[in-house]
């Protein structure tokens, strides 16, 4: 138990994902149970924290939400440097520090994913004592073994590959799932071994179509007269990889206002022209191997619901973690899972980074001597 009574704020940012509820009540019921101090939670992440949109946090509030999706207290994905706010961008810094203060905060816990890691290294900056939590079903974030939310997302898209395989086996058919990640393959690719898919293609890997055909038509010469096809929302073609990567640079080496701004209606444009590539992907194979074709896009059936036993475990203990942080005045840090410990790691050295899949890390070896094919 700590000897001095704190004021700790807490707020969730970014998509929701399950386990957001078990690392609150993980965290509350270490800083008022063992602690001793008071909560507060602000409403729908960084927006209730400038509007000063506050909820008391009692033991009461804690029960009963451990197997509980979402979160309790809302989420927005709002940066704190360029908020909208009645209509005009605003930078909020400052208005987040006349809140924290007027509250009488000792330190902010933020449970997000990368846009909150970035937001937390921007109130830190301004002077606040915070702690954040890795969060996200995409386990992207850098410097931590893993996320909460990933292992229940995975169970749900390994079910939905399950489950499509009997379906695309009876009609003879290709089907493809879509499965979320960002800009990572973390999820399609666990999902995608653990539900048997045939073809797994990721944003790291980019495929090109006449290998995914090849594959599926070497499975027909075997007799497998169906393909299930786990393909990540980031996944591209070589050739449109290519064309996002050219764009991305463009807006990187723009210099001036206007060629920051044309840079990136060129980027959006590129990015929209690439919205639908996996229905694209599904009418390419259906004329390349003539079996028919069909789409499933798994979307936020993957962050809904309860969360599983390894995601209410880490998430209890990455909260339990940040409160013993506290008490021993370490702030400016993320709690990174490590092993089966925990572990802080700066901010400054997570802001900003993406953690995407090595093209050697085992779970794609794994993949290819299973005889998976990765488009490549
Ligand atoms: O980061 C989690 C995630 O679900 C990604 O997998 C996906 O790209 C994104 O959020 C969707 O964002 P939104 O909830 O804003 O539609």
């Amino acid at each position: 138990m700590s000897g001095t009574t704190k004021r700790i704020g807490i707020l969730t940012a970014g998509g929701d994902s399950p386990g957001l509820n078990a690392a609150i009540r993980g965290f509350g019921k270490s800083a008022i149970g063992h602690h001793h101090w008071e909560l507060v939670g602000f409403r729908d992440g960084i927006r209730g924290l400038v509007e000063n949109h506050t909820v008391e946090l009692d033991s009461r509030a804690l029960s009963g939400i451990l197997t509980v999706g979402g979160t309790i207290l809302g989420t927005s994905r709002d940066k704190i440097h360029k908020m909208t706010v009645d209509g005009e961008v605003c930078d909020m810094r400052a208005t987040a520090v006349e809140v924290y203060e007027k509250n009488g905060l000792d330190a902010l816990v933020l449970l997000g994913g990368g846009g909150t890691a970035k937001n937390a290294m921007r109130l830190a900056e301004a002077g606040l004592n915070v702690v954040m939590l890795p969060k996200t079903i995409d386990n992207d974030i850098a410097c931590t073994d893993t996320t909460f939310g990933f292992a229940t997302a995975t169970e749900i898209a390994t079910e939905a590959v399950d489950r499509l395989h009997s379906t695309a086996h009876s009609h003879h058919r290709i089907i493809l799932t879509e499965i979320m990640g960002h800009r990572a393959g973390w999820l399609t690719l666990g999902s995608g071994i653990a539900g048997g898919a045939d073809i797994i293609l990721l944003p790291e890997i980019p495929y090109s179509v006449e290998s995914v055909a090849k594959t599926i038509e070497t499975r027909l010469s075997r007799g497998n007269t169906f393909s299930v096809v786990a393909i990540a929302e980031g996944a591209r073609d070589q050739g449109d990889t290519a064309d996002a990567e050219a764009a991305r640079v463009l807006v990187d080496v723009a210099k001036t206002p206007e060629a920051q701004r044309a840079a990136k209606t060129h980027l959006a444009n590129v990015e929209d022209a690439q919205r639908e590539h996996t229905f694209k992907l599904a009418r390419e194979l259906e004329a390349a191997t003539g079996l028919e074709s069909r789409v499933t896009i798994l979307g936020y059936v993957q962050r809904g619901g309860t969360p599983c036993a390894a995601d209410r475990l880490l998430a209890s203990r990455l909260g339990t973690a940040a409160a013993d942080l506290i008490a021993d005045g370490q702030y400016q840090v993320m709690v990174a899972a490590r092993g089966e410990g925990t572990e802080p790691v700066p901010l400054a050295d997570v802001a900003g980074k993406v953690k995407l899949v090595p093209p050697d890390h085992a779970w794609v070896q794994t993949a290819r001597q299973l005889g998976t094919g990765l488009g490549d």
